[in-house]
């Protein structure tokens, strides 16, 4: 049985769940909210370490402005609401992706990391405006400048996944197949899920039964 420590979620869906069920993308936000704190839950009687989470891209900012608002509030709103929770749960959360968003919530998301920082249940690694091109050149940029020989082992120490094991699970929801931009080192030999629910309808079952599955796969990494 392949031991599981790290999943990865493109949680795709959202605005067409709203749309089909509440006429607001809005709602589906709202709703794709709840499975995150689902999601977060059956991760910890997993016992899985590490989920990254992508929440929001660098791309994303090409939405209408009030959506975009109306996903930062949510954001706010999680984290001053849940925070003191997470962290009773030992839960250590980390940023991955530029924060340069306003004061107010860099500040928010610093006190969250810095909070959290020493806990070990379950690291959640939430991607915000992330994009995984960005952050490799970044890291080559970093890696010359430093002067370091340029090989995988020093260059993992410069992408912001620096000491996170690669994801051994992507899924990704809203029957969509493409890896829009996320992870795009780390997901070198992760073992990919595609599912066709919305991120929304996506439950602990559903979520269960694609870990039974990764369990037993044979991963080979290259080898036969
Ligand atoms: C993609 O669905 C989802 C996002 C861009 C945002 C993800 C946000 C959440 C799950 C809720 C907030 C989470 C936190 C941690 C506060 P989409 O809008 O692209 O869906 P579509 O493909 O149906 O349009």
């Amino acid at each position: 049985m392949n031991p599981l420590r790290h999943v990865a979620i493109i949680m795709d869906g959202n605005g067409r769940w709203g749309l089909k069920y509440k006429k607001s993308r809005k709602a589906g936000h709202k709703a794709g909210l709840k499975t995150v704190e689902k999601i977060i839950k059956e991760s910890l009687k997993n016992k899985i370490k590490y989920l990254t989470l992508y929440a929001f891209s660098t791309e994303n900012w090409k939405r209408p402005k009030n959506e975009v608002n109306y996903l930062f509030d949510l954001l706010e709103n999680f984290l001053r609401n849940r925070i003191e929770d997470l962290n009773k749960q030992k839960i250590k959360l980390k940023i991955i992706g530029i924060k340069s968003f306003s004061k107010k919530l860099n500040n928010l998301l610093n006190y969250s990391e810095k909070k959290t920082s020493k806990n070990s249940t379950l690291q959640i690694n939430l991607a915000l405006n992330y994009g995984s091109k960005k952050e490799l050149i970044n890291a080559f940029k970093s890696i010359t400048k430093a002067r370091v020989s340029v090989n995988e082992k020093n260059f993992t120490n410069y992408l912001q996944t620096k000491n996170i094991p690669d994801p051994d699970i992507l899924i990704r929801t809203g029957n969509t197949r493409r890896l829009s931009n996320f992870l795009l080192w780390q997901l070198a030999y992760s073992e990919i899920f595609f599912e066709k629910k919305l991120w929304p309808a996506f439950n602990e079952k559903d979520y269960n039964k694609i870990i039974k599955k990764f369990k037993k796969i044979k991963r080979n990494f290259g080898n036969i």
